[in-house]
């Protein structure tokens, strides 16, 4: 099956205090229909950055400094502001962590999921808007949603606030949904009904989707394919099923090690000893070098170049990768 978004060595430099850091380094990865890309990695990885570099949708002092957005084969980076306009919303959509950001304060439901018609579809009646706002707050399973439409965001839980998000995202039926940390604010059961329903809307929609998680559980379960990232490069990506029974990164090891210990609660990332570099003084080697039990002289002065593995469907950026994978 084709790629519905290949990501090419995507570079995006962010201007700072202390000078022009590479937030996003030459990432690269793809995610077919229908199937679930987790990002992982520690705060500050740049799993956010690559999101927001997706969607053309970085902060002032932030450029994508080069690569290409390869979505449905158009490249994203090459088109007009009002070419991108067309695609978010109608054929990306993206929900993040605080559900506030993406929703209007000021409009009610109804409004503000009739808008996204209005706006991509050219629905101009309202009345004629109604059963097709409904319909999709149904799908969210917002209980009674005809009786919601005069609400407004804050009026409803934090919970019932993402599915309203997810019902503004999901409205057009985009092929691709990226969901950045979508319930870290959810207490657990919250949490897992939203996964649930986006698991459902795939099921029934065929869309892609990119989650950025720090839950492994999650990963586990959800997802299809992981890319790990580890100062705002991918250290190794592959098959969920493969990179959990045999991780070759002795940062993605790391992470894994503590998996079996971890409950149901919302989990963080287990603590690998040591901080990742700034961005702003990266070491010369291999960026996780410096907290890495196997690393050598040969990690500490030449960065890894991605070792191809288990025939071409995983990758991992270690020197020593061949000794898990051989
Ligand atoms: N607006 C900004 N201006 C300057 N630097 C920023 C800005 N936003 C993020 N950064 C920096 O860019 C890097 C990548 O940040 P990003 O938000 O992508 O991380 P993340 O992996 O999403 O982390 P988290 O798990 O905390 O959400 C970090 O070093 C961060 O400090
Ligand atoms: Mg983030």
């Amino acid at each position: 099956m084709s790629d519905l978004l290949r990501v090419e060595n995507l570079t995006t430099w962010l201007a700072t205090e202390s000078g022009i850091v590479t937030a996003v380094d030459d990432v690269s990865f793809s995610v077919r229909a229908g199937r679930t890309l987790a990002l992982v990695g520690e705060s500050g990885s740049g799993k956010s950055m690559t999101c927001s570099s997706i969607m053309r949708l970085l902060p002032g002092n932030g450029r994508i400094a080069g690569g290409r957005v390869l979505f449905e084969g158009e490249d994203l980076l090459a088109k007009s502001p009002a070419g991108m306009e067309a695609i978010r919303g109608r054929k990306i959509g993206m929900i993040v962590q605080d559900p506030m950001t993406s929703l209007n304060p000021l409009l009610d439901v109804e409004d503000q999921v009739g808008e996204v018609f209005k706006y991509h579809l050219g629905d101009r009646s309202r009345r004629l808007r109604r059963p097709k706002v409904v319909d999709v707050l149904s799908r969210v399973h917002i209980p009674a949603a005809e009786k919601r439409l005069g609400s407004y965001p804050h009026e409803f839980s934090g919970g019932m606030r993402q599915r309203v998000a997810i019902a503004l995202n999901i409205a057009c039926a985009p092929k691709l949904l990226i969901a950045d940390e979508p319930t870290t604010a959810l207490d657990v059961t919250v949490q897992q009904q939203i996964l649930a329903l986006l698991r459902e809307l795939q099921r029934g929609t065929g869309m892609a989707i990119i989650l950025v998680t720090h839950d492994l559980h999650t990963v586990q379960r959800f997802c299809d394919e992981v890319a790990i990232m580890y100062a705002g490069r991918i250290v190794e990506q592959g098959p969920v099923s493969e990179i959990f029974a045999r991780p070759a990164h002795p940062y993605t090891q790391g992470l894994l090690r503590a998996l079996p210990q971890l409950g149901s609660q919302e989990e963080r990332l287990p603590l690998i000893p040591g901080q990742p570099p700034s961005l702003s003084s990266l070491p010369p080697g291999c960026r996780f070098a410096p907290r890495c039990p196997r690393a050598t002289d040969l990690c500490r002065t030449e960065y890894p170049d991605w070792m191809a593995t288990s025939g071409e469907t995983r990758r991992s950026a270690c020197w020593y990768a061949d000794e898990v994978l051989g």
